[in-house]
């Protein structure tokens, strides 16, 4: 009996030990899902190549400093007091360019839509989307939308972001799936695309993009009543909010139109 008895307390130790060991492993391994996105497992030498062709491509984009009038999406660094993603240390502000019939609508979406949000691929995650403040002192956290600043009755008039600076993220398993710029590992980039050689920049970028969506969410996907991906209840808005984001005119033309001499009318929007 008393063998037994050692016999069971040695197995107790045995598997307090080793669930100690797990816990340890996996605090460690479940530092960030993104940064464990990013880990270059799954990059191709094609995708290798295609970065370092992109590269041997890509022009600079410089501001220009001297102008009489400041451009437009110039802004002063002091005045930007929001956290700042990741992807901002190699991509503007204001990021998209190419596309010039939608630029400006995407560039106004980066105010409260994370990059990642439209970016990043959900291949098979089961990510949910919620405010995330950007601004201090809360930058950082997740935003509980019923104690938010608005009543009831300015709901109906105002826009949903439940205060300045927030944005919608991705979410997987209670975590962000983003990084900041001001993180370890966003530093860790920083520093490595200042000194690396042309090459091992191509790897980087691959390996960084891998998770990423190139051609990002189309209007449709959150402007549209059947839409999938925003859960509206969850984001804090009522039925009326709801229903003017997925009704939205204008969004709703830029689903339908495919050619450049499609013109937004002024009747469409009053319709
Ligand atoms: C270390 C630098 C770096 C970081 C950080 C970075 N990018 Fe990029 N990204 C690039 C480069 C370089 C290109 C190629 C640009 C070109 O051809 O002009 C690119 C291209 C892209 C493209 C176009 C499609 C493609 O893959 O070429 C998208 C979309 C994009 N990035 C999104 C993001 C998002 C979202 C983030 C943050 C989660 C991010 N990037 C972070 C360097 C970076
Ligand atoms: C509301 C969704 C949305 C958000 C938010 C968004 N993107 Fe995009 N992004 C797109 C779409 C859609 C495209 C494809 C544009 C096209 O070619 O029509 C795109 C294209 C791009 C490209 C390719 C180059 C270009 O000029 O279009 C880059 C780089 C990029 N996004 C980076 C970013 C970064 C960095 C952020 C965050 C600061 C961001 N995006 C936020 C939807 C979004
Ligand atoms: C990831 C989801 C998402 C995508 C993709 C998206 N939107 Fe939106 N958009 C929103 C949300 C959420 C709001 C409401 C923001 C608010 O209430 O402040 C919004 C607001 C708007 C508004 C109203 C802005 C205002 O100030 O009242 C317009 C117009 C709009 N979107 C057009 C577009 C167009 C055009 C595209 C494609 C080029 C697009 N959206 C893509 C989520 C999205």
């Amino acid at each position: 009996m008393k063998k037994i008895l050692i016999q069971a307390r040695k197995l107790m130790i045995k598997l307090i030990m080793l669930s100690f060991c797990l816990l340890l492993s996996l605090s460690v391994t479940a530092d960030n899902l993104f940064i464990e996105l990013v880990d270059g497992k799954n990059v191709t030498d094609k995708n290798v190549a295609d970065a370092l062709k992109q590269l041997r491509e890509h022009k600079e984009i410089k501001l220009k400093k001297n102008l009489s009038v400041n451009p437009f999406h110039h802004k002063k660094e002091t005045e930007n007091k929001l956290k700042q993603p990741f992807c901002q240390n190699c991509h503007l502000e204001k990021p998209h360019q190419v596309n010039q019939r939608n630029r400006s609508f995407l560039n106004m979406h980066t105010n409260y839509i994370s990059c990642e949000t439209c970016h990043l691929k959900d291949e098979g995650m089961k990510l949910k989307y919620k405010w995330l403040a950007y601004g201090y002192p809360n930058a950082g956290q997740v935003i509980d939308v019923y104690s938010s600043v608005h009543t009831e009755a300015e709901k109906v008039k105002v826009s949903i972001l439940p205060r300045p600076g927030a944005r919608i993220i991705p979410i997987n398993n209670d975590q962000r799936m983003l990084v900041f710029k001001d993180e370890k590992f966003s530093r860790e980039v920083e520093n490595k695309w200042k000194t690396f050689s042309i090459e091992d920049k191509a790897r980087l970028k691959a390996n960084l993009h891998k998770p990423l969506n190139k051609k990002g969410l189309s209007c449709d996907k959150c402007h549209s009543e059947n839409q999938k991906v925003l859960d509206f209840k969850l984001l804090g808005a009522n039925e009326k909010q709801s229903h003017s984001i997925t009704s939205n005119k204008i969004a709703q033309f830029f689903s339908r139109y495919k050619k450049d001499t499609d013109r937004l009318k002024m009747s469409d929007l009053l319709r």
